[in-house]
């Protein structure tokens, strides 16, 4: 967004961008990838984001009270070629305005980008719900859309402009890293339904 005029570059194009701003181009596929793939080529099971889940969200607050965000995943093993998920989808995995607060999901991309989730809890922020409300609010959207009990996860982080943090998730359980004035804790929440 500093170096071009647009937001998003996708496939080839976001490539040819890429080498032209020195990225280096290396093969990410290791051995023991390679050999996973070949084992469920044969066995087909069916996985799903949770099943292999590795979405990193992070949420940010300067001294000054700024905020800031990243996402980054990828997404879910054996997925359609050209699946895209929710984390590269402003709105959908990750969410941040400077005046309300930030917000960030992990879990199946589908369902989030269904629900604009990260736009949905820090517009539920705006509307004065506390960040871990909004959470539980924005999630509860996913979970009526499955009939009260989805088979599958989606957690929520946020910020709100005030510093209070937020989390939900719709089940089983999820850990998140707080680190504030020099100390790093590790905390569990447990789902929603
Ligand atoms: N939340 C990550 C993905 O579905 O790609």
């Amino acid at each position: 967004m500093e170096d071009t005029k647009h937001v998003m570059l996708v496939g080839e194009g976001a490539r040819q961008f890429a080498v032209s701003q020195r990225f280096e181009e290396t093969d990410l596929l290791t051995d023991e990838s390679r050999k996973a793939w070949k084992k469920w080529k044969k066995e087909q099971n069916e996985m799903t984001p949770h099943d292999t889940h590795d979405t990193i969200s992070v949420l940010a607050q300067d001294s000054n009270g700024n905020l800031a965000g990243a996402c980054t995943t990828s997404g879910w093993a054996y997925k359609m070629h050209g699946r895209v998920g929710d984390s590269p989808i402003i709105g959908a995995g990750l969410y941040v305005d400077n005046e309300i607060g930030c917000a960030a999901a992990t879990g199946l991309g589908e369902e989030v980008i269904k629900t604009t989730g990260s736009f949905l809890v820090v517009e539920l922020m705006r509307q004065g719900y506390d960040p871990t409300a909004a959470c539980e609010k924005a999630l509860n959207r996913v979970i009526k859309r499955h009939n009260g009990n989805p088979d599958f996860q989606i957690a929520y982080i946020a910020i709100r402009k005030d510093g209070k943090i937020g989390s939900a998730c719709i089940k089983w359980s999820f850990e998140y890293a707080l680190a504030r004035d020099g100390v790093n804790k590790l905390h569990k929440i447990k789902g929603i339904v």
